[in-house]
């Protein structure tokens, strides 16, 4: 423990009276780890981070916070990419890494109780073992919590078909920023008693309450998965065959990610995946890579259907070329060239990420402009896009070469890009929230009136503006 506890922390050592001193950590006792996040911005001086083990230490620790007009930030895995677990100095972090734990699994509900502080991988797994599967997924599976995934109302690959982590709860607990503690662990589907208040607080960040349980929707755990690597002439085709999935796999398609060639390039040339595609002949450089998945009940059935499905579409010409998975090592392949972004930090140097969202339509047109707009506006800058085109989100890097993090003209390109999404009718945020890094872009993707709501919900629930005050609104 350290011997100079800073000057306004008097109400912290009551608190680590009643709480111990595993749970509460003051001053330079603060581990790194939480004094950011995944922003990768400076990390700052919190006065202390706060581990209770339930939501009475939670509501305990927001009562001592709001006495002492303190902001206090929830943390899960500090897997955000805005900002928005990341402290400013001077604040409380109130993490939940050791509210860790699965509850009860219910297979008749086809529910999971779950703490708030649960990596998502140790949820798959728990699904998985009661013969359930929970549909959320995404790169940092391993190191995000349940908790942190609900309150940014997480997209990630599989939401084509189960839908935003919104549509995998049923209940919550939630401890208000007075302390006052809300159980509402409902588990039926069907439940029109009033406001369905669950949803104030997926996908707000932490701004409006801190979620210490939640009761989640199971599905059926798939007995197969098909997927196949596809290349396209151009990305009209992509959309063409966007609907033959949709109609053709129904409610069996699982996934459509698409990678534009400049994000191809990168990830088998310099990240260095293999790629199980022959490269196109008389290619023209404007080839389109799609990864397709679906998910069946039986292999037998569903294999061929998949198989016969893509020879047809084969032999229409609506494809250039494509590779179909024939084990789970094939799968895992595939997917290999999608999460290679995790390397592009490694082999592109520091660069700024996007998660923007547009029609589909539109998808090709806002690439070409944007980079074309970016290497105008900024000299040197470069730019690589993909995404879950299926769900209307793109995802696009942009970067300065040799330029360190806090240099990059982030400016300058949210100018750029996120100017573009305005003139597209898009989002500036389709799944990874807005935290601080686009707190400045909401009003280009929401109007004044939506804000205005926004900011009355967080004046009722938070009069004194102290939980997580000044992200996303
Ligand atoms: P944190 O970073 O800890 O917190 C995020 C926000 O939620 C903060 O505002 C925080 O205050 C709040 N919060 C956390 N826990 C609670 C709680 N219990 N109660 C109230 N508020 C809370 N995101 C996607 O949507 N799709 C992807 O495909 C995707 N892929 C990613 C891949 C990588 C490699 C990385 C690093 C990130 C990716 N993300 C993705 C972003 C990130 O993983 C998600 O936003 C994730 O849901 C954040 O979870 P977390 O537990 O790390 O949250
Ligand atoms: C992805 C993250 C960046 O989809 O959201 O890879
Ligand atoms: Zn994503």
């Amino acid at each position: 423990m350290s011997a100079s506890l800073p000057p306004n922390s008097a109400f912290l050592i009551e608190l680590r009276e009643r709480l111990g001193a595993t749970t509460v950590l003051i001053g330079d006792d603060v581990p790194e780890r939480n004094r950011n996040d995944w922003s990768m911005q400076n990390p700052t001086k919190p006065l202390a981070v706060v581990r209770p083990v339930d939501a009475q230490g939670v509501s305990d620790t927001l009562k001592a916070c709001a006495a002492a007009g303190v902001p206090v930030v929830p943390q899960g895995g500090l897997t955000g990419l805005c900002g928005g677990s990341r402290p400013e100095d001077g604040w409380v972090a109130l993490s939940m890494e050791r509210m860790v734990g699965i509850q009860e699994v219910d297979p008749a509900s086809a529910t999971l109780t779950v703490w708030a502080g649960t990596p998502l991988e140790l949820v798959q797994r728990a699904a998985e073992e009661a013969g359930f599967y929970f549909a959320l997924d995404l790169g940092a599976r391993g190191s995000c919590a349940i908790g942190g995934n609900l309150s940014t109302n997480a997209g990630g690959n599989r939401v084509i078909r189960y839908g935003m982590a919104r549509e995998l709860v049923l209940g919550l607990e939630v401890v208000l920023p007075d302390g006052t503690i809300i159980t509402s662990l409902n588990k039926m589907i069907k439940n029109n008693a009033g406001y369905d208040l669950k949803h104030l607080f997926i996908g707000s960040e932490g701004t409006l309450g801190v979620i210490t349980r939640i009761v989640l929707r199971l599905h059926p755990k798939p007995l197969c998965t098909m997927s196949a690597l596809c290349v396209l002439p151009d990305y009209a085709s992509v959309v063409r065959l966007l609907g033959a999935a949709r109609r053709g796999l129904g409610p069996l398609l699982s996934a459509f990610e698409v990678m534009w060639p400049d994000y191809w390039e990168v990830v088998t040339q310099r990240v260095g995946v293999r790629s199980p595609l022959r490269p196109p002949e008389n290619g023209d450089g404007k080839e389109v890579y799609v990864l397709i998945e679906a998910q069946g009940t039986d292999e037998s059935i569903d294999g061929p259907r998949f198989q016969h499905w893509l020879e047809q579409l084969m032999e229409e010409g609506a494809l250039s070329d494509a590779a179909v998975a024939q084990s789970v090592g094939d799968t895992q392949a595939f997917w290999a060239l999608r999460d290679a972004c995790a390397e592009f930090p490694t082999v592109l140097g520091q660069n700024i990420s996007y998660d923007i969202g547009l029609p589909v339509r539109d998808m090709a047109d806002y690439a070409a402009r944007c980079k074309a707009a970016l290497a105008e506006r900024i000299p040197g800058c470069g730019s690589v896009y993909y995404g879950h085109i299926g769900d209307g989100n793109m995802h696009l890097v942009a970067w300065v070469p040799g330029m360190p993090l806090g240099q990059q003209p982030k400016e300058q390109m949210d100018e750029v890009i996120y100017g573009l999404v305005r003139e597209f009718g898009g989002t500036v945020s389709a799944e990874h929230g807005i935290g601080t890094a686009k707190k400045r872009w909401l009003g280009h993707a929401r109007s004044p009136e939506e804000i205005a709501l926004m900011r009355t919900l967080k004046a009722a629930l938070d009069p004194q503006g102290l939980l997580n005050p000044g992200k996303v609104v």
